[in-house]
């Protein structure tokens, strides 16, 4: 299991993750407040999140397609990533994220 703290609405929450399942999955499985409004298909940008500086470089990098859609989002940081891009790996333990 991959433990992956959210920080949202003031509180932090540590849940657990499965290798292979996506970072908005596990946020929807935990009834954390993010919304996928796409579905995950990588198009709307609702599922932004910051991904804490200390561990961004334990992502997979952002294809092409999803660079496009955080391009347009006004709040966008070098730390924002889209949580239904963003697939568990074992060297995601221990990560924090905050739900924007
Ligand atoms: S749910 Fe729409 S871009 Fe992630």
């Amino acid at each position: 299991m991959v433990k992956i703290t959210f920080k949202h609405t003031g509180k932090e929450t540590t849940v657990e993750a499965n290798e292979g399942e996506t970072l908005l999955q596990v946020a929807e499985r935990n009834n954390l407040p993010i919304i996928g409004g796409c579905g995950g298909a990588c198009i709307c940008g609702s599922c932004c999140v910051d991904i804490d500086p200390d561990h961004i470089n334990l992502i997979h990098e952002a294809d092409i397609n999803e660079q496009d859609v955080l391009e347009c989002l006004p709040m966008c940081k070098t730390t924002s990533r889209l949580a239904c891009q963003i697939v568990i790996t074992k060297s995601m333990d221990g990560m924090v994220v905050t739900i924007n």
